[in-house]
């Protein structure tokens, strides 16, 4: 079954998903094509429908266009409906089904890579924004003992926690509140980009602490740094890049590829 896909966002020169994907191609014997695509900013739903008229078979969405993604999408797996934004859609007779791969490619990497456990910890998630939201539900469904939402702009938090409450022990705090520690600490601010910290008390980590950090790079992240220097054991994104493309080759092509010798290159090439 041959199959054209693409990557579209803005920027996407930087995108690491087109050696991903070829990767786990050749790994799997699948004959498929995958490319990156700029979109123009005001111009993602022109792009994606002359793809499709171009016989392309999906597509991974990423910055600026999630949430035009899942408005385009004309139907959303539970996991992109709960994100309210979609990573990955898929074009077939007519239908466009937004999926979203985030949540999932996050807790695979956090059990069956790091292998911690979720369920029965406490976790703590930092941000509450598009990258909290698109996690929420997966890491829920893990059955945490507690998860607490902690964010610069309470209110926000406060509004994610509400909306999650039939799904699991979800609460919100203000930084300034948080007065314990939690097993699992995941900062899905945007903080670091700007290599800022969020301001979150050493109290929160414990000598038994693992800290996650959605992003990543060739060097540990400053939140990882500050989460180490207080006797966390520390891990990056890139496991979360790398298993949620996993997901999503999983949903277009049926077939799982192995995410750790891909992991290992990548993060070789850093
Ligand atoms: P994303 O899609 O990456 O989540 P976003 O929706 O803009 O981007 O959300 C960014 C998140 O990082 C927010 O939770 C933001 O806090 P506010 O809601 O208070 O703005 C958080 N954030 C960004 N920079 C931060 C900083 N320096 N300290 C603490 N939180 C920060």
């Amino acid at each position: 079954m041959t199959g054209r896909y693409v990557v579209i966002g803005n920027p996407i020169a930087h995108s690491k998903s087109p050696e991903i994907h070829a990767r786990f191609a050749a790994q799997t014997c699948q004959d498929m094509a995958y490319e990156r695509v700029l979109a123009p900013l005001d111009g993602f739903e022109q792009t994606v429908r002359s793809l499709i008229g171009q016989g392309v078979k999906g597509a991974n969405v990423t910055v600026p266009f999630k949430l035009e993604a899942y408005a385009l999408a004309t139907s959303h797996t539970e996991r992109a409906q709960a994100a309210g934004a979609v990573n990955t859609l898929t074009f077939s007779e007519g239908a466009i089904v937004g999926d979203n791969t985030d949540g999932i490619g996050l807790v695979n990497d956090i059990v069956r890579n790091a292998g911690t456990e979720i369920s029965g910890k406490k976790v703590l998630l930092l941000g509450a924004g598009g990258a909290t939201r698109g996690v929420l539900l997966p890491l829920l469904q893990q059955r945490p003992a507690a998860l607490v939402i902690a964010n610069r702009t309470v209110s926000k938090a406060d509004d994610l926690a509400r909306q999650f409450a039939s799904q699991g022990n979800v609460r919100s705090c203000s930084f300034e509140a948080l007065q314990e520690s939690f097993d699992i600490v995941i900062n899905a601010t945007s903080a670091s980009l700007n290599a800022d910290l969020p301001p979150v008390a050493p109290v929160v980590f414990g000598k038994d602490t693992f800290a996650y950090d959605m992003m990543y790079g060739a060097e540990p992240t400053i939140f990882m740094r500050f989460a180490a220097q207080h006797g966390a054991a520390v891990r990056d994104g890139l496991g979360m890049l790398v298993e949620q493309a996993a997901e999503a080759f999983f949903g277009w092509r049926g077939v799982r590829p192995e995410t750790a010798p891909v992991y290992a290159e990548l993060r070789a090439a850093l």
